[in-house]
């Protein structure tokens, strides 16, 4: 059977999302506003949960239909078979996004909510429960002008849900981010290269563990523990368990040429928190975690990407520049011939890093408009009217 689903992506991933699913074989991967869309078979979607670094969720689509009131949304939702995807037993959850629409997305929600148990009412005289904090069923409705569509949401309850963040410092950043500054960072091809890696102020390790789960060709989803779709009437268990074990597989062969993947910090809970993520992923004894302030950070080989997120809380821009000054100190003196991706708040605080840019995105980090800064560390590149 073939399927469509959509891959919900951060603003400014979609593209970034689309080429990943094609390298995992989703050939007619498009990038659309918001994420990218594909065709294919259920172990597909199956595939894209395990596999998507970046992408928030993997949406597989149930229906599709023309409304334009609360009425005809209710009506599209009752015509599709629920008792073919959920029983009395399974819990359910339903969440509403538009775009170009006038529709209420709440009062949406409830129309559906009624259509679905009204349906089982008729059939049953008993309806499922909604559960909306952990449904074993997560259905997401998007309207886009007047065409609804209805999603199971195969990736509830977020790809970034690694299972590997057990202890959490200030303002972690989410993993998919963490991952897409890696890509475009060039990560990927020097990982293959078994280049080194370096996170000098890496709070709970998100950036040491993404960049080692990449090098390592660990599917980010194979230690997730809540799964969209294992309750669902038409999971299929052993299309999943062949895509578990192929993973596992390749995990354990890539974990036997990683390079050097470091993290340090100044703070001691920060380092405690990383090795305890760390640990979480299976990783403990492949990654080096140490207590270092900046300044006394050396590299662990002569080459390799250096990525980090230094603290730029806009309550403390002067404090955040002095950090930044001390990182580009750090990075300069110590990583000439290293590569560096670093997001941070603002082009101002960029600067404080004193090298020129070879490229920069903007990202968007939770609520915050953030840009990540690529850098050759070289002596041709650093500002020396400023150092
Ligand atoms: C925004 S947090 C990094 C969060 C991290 N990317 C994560 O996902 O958890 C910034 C980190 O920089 C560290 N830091 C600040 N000043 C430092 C210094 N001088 N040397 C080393 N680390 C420093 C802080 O302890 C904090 O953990």
């Amino acid at each position: 059977m073939k399927y469509t689903f959509f891959a919900t992506a951060g603003r400014g991933l979609e593209d970034l999302v689309a080429k990943e699913l094609q390298e995992m074989g989703i050939k007619d991967a498009k990038a659309l506003r918001g994420g990218a869309r594909f065709t294919g078979s259920l172990e597909d979607g199956y595939r894209a949960t395990l596999w998507s670094r970046m992408a928030s969720t993997i949406l597989l689509s149930l229906s599709s239909f023309k409304a334009d009131s609360n009425e005809a949304v209710y009506n599209g939702v009752r015509r599709i078979p629920w008792d073919e995807h959920l029983s009395l037993e399974t819990t359910f959850a339903i969440s509403t996004t538009s775009t170009r629409a006038n529709l209420n997305t709440h009062f949406v929600s409830l129309k559906a909510k009624d259509a679905i148990v009204d349906q089982f009412r008729k059939a049953t005289q008993e309806r499922p429960n909604v559960d909306v904090e952990n449904p074993d069923l997560a259905i997401q409705i998007h309207i886009d002008k007047d065409l609804t569509t209805v999603y199971l949401d195969l990736g509830n309850p977020g790809l970034h849900k690694r299972g590997y963040r057990v202890l959490s410092t200030d303002a972690p950043i989410r993993e998919t981010v963490a991952a897409s500054i890696l890509v475009r960072g060039g990560w990927p091809e020097l990982a293959k290269q078994g280049a080194a890696f370096m996170d000098p102020m890496c709070g709970s390790g998100t950036f040491v563990i993404e960049a080692a789960m990449m090098a390592a060709d660990i599917a980010p989803g194979l230690g997730r523990v809540d799964l969209g779709f294992d309750r669902w009437k038409k999971h299929d268990q052993k299309a999943f368990s062949g895509l578990l074990q192929e993973a596992q597989e390749r995990r354990d062969k890539g974990l036997e040429t990683l390079g050097p993947i470091h993290g340090t910090d100044v703070a001691g809970p920060a380092i405690a928190a990383a090795k305890r993520n760390a640990e979480a992923a299976g990783l403990a004894h492949h990654v080096h975690l140490e207590r270092v302030p900046l300044m006394n950070v050396r590299p662990p080989a002569p080459t390799g990407l250096v990525a980090t997120n230094p603290p730029y809380g806009h309550r403390f821009e002067e404090d955040a520049a002095a950090v930044h000054y001390e990182l580009g100190e750090a990075l300069i003196n110590e990583f000439i011939g290293w590569k560096a991706a670093i997001i941070t708040g603002s082009k101002e605080l960029g600067r404080e890093l004193g090298m020129r840019a070879i490229k920069t995105f903007n990202v968007d980090n939770g609520p915050l408009r953030c840009i990540q800064i690529n850098f050759d560390i070289q002596p041709e590149r650093i500002f020396h009217e400023r150092r």
